[in-house]
């Protein structure tokens, strides 16, 4: 079964995106420990910052690969390589990181296998942490960073948007796949033939005051924008309940103790 990418690859969206990926490469890389790591699979690389991200914390030498399956999205993470003269930091391969394409001899050989927000657009996650645990050696680890879209807080409360929002994630449902899959990524990892050995999560909120707060509150709204037409047309969110959801946002951040409590689960497991 493939299901449509909900958060679509317009250039705007592809921005927000690229935005977001600045804040949270450093705050995810800040939390593993990549000494020893000189094989690594990116599952799911999308515009391939991370990836990158990660080649450049390996340093020479290092062997980096990226799997994506959409080829607009590979095709965009290639110029951006390009441009950034990063070209050859990490290659970026076409397929299902279901069925990885890799080769028969690279399958066992990787010291880390990694996916960040994908398991949540994919109907059979299992599936898909089964075929990381596959790639890696034995005592290999594989990091799966992924959201469960109810830990999301806005304080002061923020009802409108706070309702678009749980219509938002729950439509991830119609589409076969689960948004809230990061509670359950130890549970994956252990059925897949992996020991979860750490969980933890990357923060990504912020208060009124601080650097990040507009970042944080746009990507909110942009990842509300970005699926408003799907949610209208799909009947789970009108156009002008949308719109006073986001009016009740451009309010809300007006106040001076404004807080978004959001964090990403992330969780470590080593093949057996
Ligand atoms: C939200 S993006 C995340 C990209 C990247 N991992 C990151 O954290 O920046 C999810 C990516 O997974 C890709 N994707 C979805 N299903 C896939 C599959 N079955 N195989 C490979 N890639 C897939 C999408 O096309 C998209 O580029």
């Amino acid at each position: 079964m493939t299901t449509t990418y909900i958060h679509g690859t317009s250039p705007t969206e592809q921005q927000r995106l690229s935005r977001m990926q600045a804040l949270l490469n450093a705050a995810e890389l800040a939390q593993l420990e990549l000494g020893g790591v000189r094989r690594l699979v990116d599952f799911g690389s999308g515009l391939g910052q991370m990836t990158r991200a990660f080649a450049r914390t390996l340093g020479a030498g290092a062997r980096v690969i990226g799997i994506e399956r959409d080829e607009r999205q590979l095709a965009t993470a290639r110029v951006l390589a390009e441009e950034a003269g990063e070209a050859a930091l990490a290659e970026l391969r076409g397929g299902d990181a279901e069925a990885p394409p890799l080769a028969a001899e690279e399958q066992a050989s990787f010291d880390l296998a990694h996916a960040r927000f994908l398991l949540e657009h994919v109907p059979d996650p299992l599936a898909v942490v089964r075929a990381m645990v596959a790639a890696v050696r034995p005592g290999g680890r594989v990091v799966l960073v992924d959201d469960d879209h109810e830990l999301l807080r806005l304080w002061p409360a923020c009802p409108p948007l706070e309702e678009v929002w749980r219509l938002y994630w729950e439509s991830y449902r119609d589409r076969g796949t689960d948004p809230l899959v990061g509670r359950r990524l130890a549970e994956l990892l252990l059925a897949a033939g992996a020991e979860p050995c750490r969980a933890t999560t990357i923060f990504f909120g912020a208060t009124r005051g601080s650097e990040r707060f507009d970042l944080v509150v746009e990507n909110l709204r942009g990842v509300l924008d970005g699926a408003a037409a799907e949610l209208a047309s799909s009947g789970r969110v009108p156009r002008e309940q949308m719109n006073d959801a986001l009016r009740a946002l451009e309010t809300w951040r007006q106040g001076a103790h404004a807080t978004i409590w959001y964090s990403i689960p992330l969780v470590e497991g080593r093949r057996r």
